[in-house]
């Protein structure tokens, strides 16, 4: 097998007396969607944290791309290639959805005024943003939002999008635009780590999926064998 795009290898993460995430190890290839599921308070946006540079790990090592990106500040990794998504969007209230995409070019990737908005434009049409460019974000329904959240991370031209929750909040008959612009991000050639608790998103958006809980990896495999994993049953009804 080729080298995975990202190794996470013995991560350990504290807050005080509080173990996050505990000696956490596994990979994500290249092209493959990687689901990421774990209870409340499992550790999975701690890890999506500690992949983005925000913490760092009190032991352990991430790689992007065979490189060590653990000391790295959070701009350098996002330079580098990898872009998050938040649990709770959050947009720049007062400017429209094209200026907050705007935004992210010009500061995710280093581009000019003019190619950014270039940029931009065409992400927000890809999405299928465009009739809401010039509403103010404060202004946006919730899945506009989730999308335009998608749209920021797009703007940066990443290899690894990492995403927190994007199906939270919205209704059933959302769902199947969200998944729909997934599946976009995917033809793009992005690999993707996704958090979700819906788990119809789930078993159609990824390939694999890895499972926590109280920070430990529990379960990892094919999305119909985790679903029947007595452990990971365990961990969400025991
Ligand atoms: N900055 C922080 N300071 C202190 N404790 C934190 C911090 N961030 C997270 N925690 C704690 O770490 C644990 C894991 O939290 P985390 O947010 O990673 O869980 P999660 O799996 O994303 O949960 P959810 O499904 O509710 O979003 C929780 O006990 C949480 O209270
Ligand atoms: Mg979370």
């Amino acid at each position: 097998m080729s080298e995975p795009i990202l190794s996470v290898s013995g991560v350990t993460k504290r807050f005080g007396g509080l173990v996050a995430l505990r000696d956490l190890s596994f990979d994500i290839q290249r092209d493959e969607a990687v689901g990421l599921m774990g209870p409340n308070g499992a550790g999975k946006t701690t890890l999506l944290n500690v992949i983005a540079g925000e913490y760092k790990p009190d032991s352990g090592a991430i790689r992007f791309n065979g490189n060590f990106i653990t000391s790295l500040p959070p701009h350098k990794i996002c330079h580098l290639g990898i872009a998050r998504t938040y649990q709770i969007p959050q947009p720049f209230v007062n400017l429209t959805a094209l200026q907050n995409v705007v935004v992210a070019a010009r500061f995710g990737r280093g581009l000019g005024k003019a190619p950014a908005e270039k940029e931009a434009s065409e992400v927000l049409d890809m999405i299928g943003l465009s009739e809401k460019k010039d509403a103010l974000a404060k202004d946006l329904s919730t899945i506009t939002l989730k999308l335009l959240e998608l749209a920021r991370v797009l703007a940066s031209k990443p290899e690894l999008v990492l995403l927190d929750e994007v199906a939270a909040g919205l209704t059933e008959a959302e769902i199947p635009k969200l998944l729909d612009t997934l599946r976009k991000v995917r033809s793009m050639g992005i690999t993707v780590l996704l958090i979700e608790h819906v788990i119809s998103v789930m078993m159609q958006a990824v390939d694999r999926i890895v499972v926590i809980n109280e920070g430990m990896k529990i379960a990892e495999g094919a999305p119909k064998e985790i679903m029947e994993d007595k452990k990971v049953i365990e961990a969400y009804f025991g």
